[in-house]
């Protein structure tokens, strides 16, 4: 469990095709990533616990994010992925109008139990119930390394559908170009895909969707984790 970057699981394997998905309207990778983190929310809840103290580089850009919303007039910022709220709770304490939004029905519920004064729904990057143009930012902080690189021009589609014009979009993700399969993750046996995004591509992507990359920075690895980390700042035009 002390392997990789903490919101990376740590058995891995070579990526394989995944057989019949269980529900036949969405994709396999988005049923075994919603059970995956049913199974490990509370796990993963707690071993994240106290991360961002930690991160000076992760809270400085959040930091960026806040500012800007607030230059815009502030708004509702939605966390897409938001996991077990974290990061949802920390944009909170810097005074942003806030809720989370995640496919894990199991993560949601960890996150209402550690942040009961904020909204959590279930939702999907790539169909958001938003209306077009509602939210002022959107966070998808390690939300997108499970969208297969050729599905995320898609959902930067539906991103830029529901941020305003002239709003922010963060994106956090471990960088590298390749992919990896997931047979144990947070201390269970769990089996999905990690997609380790080129930063590059991501960048051209956001840009084909509407989205000025304005803040493109990539740090090298910790030495818990295997990749760069790599975290882009667009805003829609
Ligand atoms: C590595 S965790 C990151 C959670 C949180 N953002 C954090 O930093 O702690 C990835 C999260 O993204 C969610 N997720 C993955 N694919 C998603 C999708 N297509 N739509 C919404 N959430 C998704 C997972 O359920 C999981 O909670």
């Amino acid at each position: 469990m002390n392997e990789g970057h903490p919101t990376e699981p740590s058995r891995v394997t070579e990526p394989r095709d995944v057989a019949e998905p269980s529900r036949p309207t969405e994709p396999c990778h988005v049923t075994e990533t919603r059970a995956a983190y049913d199974t490990v929310a509370i796990d993963y809840a707690s071993l994240l616990e106290g991360e961002l103290a930690r991160s000076p580089l992760d809270r400085a850009l959040l930091g960026h994010f806040a500012e800007l919303v607030g230059l815009e007039g502030g708004g509702p910022v939605v966390d897409v992925g938001c996991g077990p709220g974290r990061v949802t709770g920390h944009l909170g304490t810097l005074g942003l109008d806030v809720s989370g939004i995640d496919l894990s029905p199991g993560m949601v519920a960890e996150a209402q139990r550690r942040h009961p004064e904020l909204d959590f729904r279930t939702g999907s990057l790539a169909a958001l119930d938003l209306p077009d143009a509602s939210v002022t930012g959107l966070v998808a902080w390690y939300s997108i390394i499970h969208t297969p690189p050729e599905l995320l021009p898609e959902v930067f589609v539906e991103l830029h559908r529901v941020i305003r014009a002239n709003g922010l979009l963060l994106l956090a993700f471990q960088a590298g170009g390749f992919s990896v399969r997931h047979e144990q993750a947070y201390g269970h046996a769990v089996t999905f895909e990690a997609h380790r995004h080129d930063p590059d591509g991501v960048a051209a992507q956001l840009a084909d969707a509407g989205f000025r990359v304005t803040v493109r920075t990539e740090r090298v690895p910790q030495d818990y984790e295997k990749t760069p980390q790599a975290f882009l700042l667009g805003r829609r035009g």
